[in-house]
């Protein structure tokens, strides 16, 4: 990634990841397996990556590895990429206990991973890119784009809802509201919590699944999909054209959204 585009803002962003996710390591690796919600996602990702024997992977943002360690069983290599040291040796552990030889790790912020251009056939990411800065999302776009093989593909899972400018959002806003208002006190309290995130967008800087997919198209991917899974959460993908000198056209750019 270029050096000059990383503000002081993003080293910040960069360090106060680091920091929260190495102390909530341990619980993410005890509790991600049981959340209904996000093993639909983890579900929807992997089956939208669908990634044959062949296929050299990257997870950005891997955690302790509950993307990284399902495609690894069917990849050929998966390379984890994480900001916090804590959470990659989990995933070295994970991968011993498991059994699973094909995977790497690597500790290092997605803005300041350097990847060779045309090397990898899959990126994906699960949960992680709403902890970047919004202009950081775009650039992990772009480089993905750059990393990946003509015809290689790109699937992002992750929260995705906006400020309220479109039906989506605000269908996502009125329910959390009306659940939490449901909770009394303690559902009080956490709209005043999450009011405050919202609006500060201090440690989760969630966008709206359209404008995910306005990244993906601006990138220069192709036949970019997006596909709503539970909640708040959605799956945006779209695949790198393969070029005009293999003697396939370029396909036209696509934008699907599916209910
Ligand atoms: C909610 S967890 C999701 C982990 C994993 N993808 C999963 O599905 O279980 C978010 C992960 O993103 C990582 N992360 C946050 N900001 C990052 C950054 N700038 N570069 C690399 N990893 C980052 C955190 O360390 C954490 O492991």
């Amino acid at each position: 990634m270029n050096p000059g585009r990383q503000t002081a803002g993003t080293e910040r962003n960069i360090a106060r990841q680091r920091r929260f996710w190495t102390r909530r390591a341990a619980s993410w690796d005890h509790g991600a397996g049981n959340n209904p919600a996000l093993l639909k996602v983890v579900e929807r990702v992997l089956a939208e990556a669908d990634p044959s024997a062949e296929v050299s992977a990257v997870d950005l943002g891997c955690g302790s590895g509950q993307v990284t360690l399902a495609l690894a069983k069917r990849c050929r290599t998966v390379l984890g990429v994480d900001v916090s040291e804590q959470m990659i040796a989990l995933l070295l552990a994970n991968a011993e206990r498991q059994g699973v030889s094909n995977v790497t790790g690597r500790a290092v912020p997605i803005e300041r991973l350097g990847l060779s251009e045309n090397s990898v056939d899959l990126v994906v990411s699960n949960y992680a890119l709403h902890h970047l800065r919004d202009k950081d999302k775009q650039v992990a776009v772009n480089e993905a784009f750059k990393w990946l093989r003509p015809g290689g593909l790109l699937v992002v899972g992750d929260m995705m809802f906006g400020r309220g400018a479109d039906a989506r959002d605000r269908e996502i806003i009125g329910s959390k509201l009306a659940l939490f208002l449901r909770q009394g006190p303690g559902g009080w309290w956490r709209i005043i919590k999450n009011a405050g995130r919202y609006v500060i967008r201090f440690q989760e800087r969630p966008i709206s699944m359209s404008a995910w997919v306005a990244m993906f198209a601006r990138a220069g991917l192709i036949e970019v999909k997006a596909i709503p899974v539970v909640n708040e959460a959605a799956v945006v993908r779209g695949t790198k054209p393969r070029l005009a000198t293999d003697g396939v056209p370029f396909p036209e750019t696509s934008l699907t959204t599916e209910r």
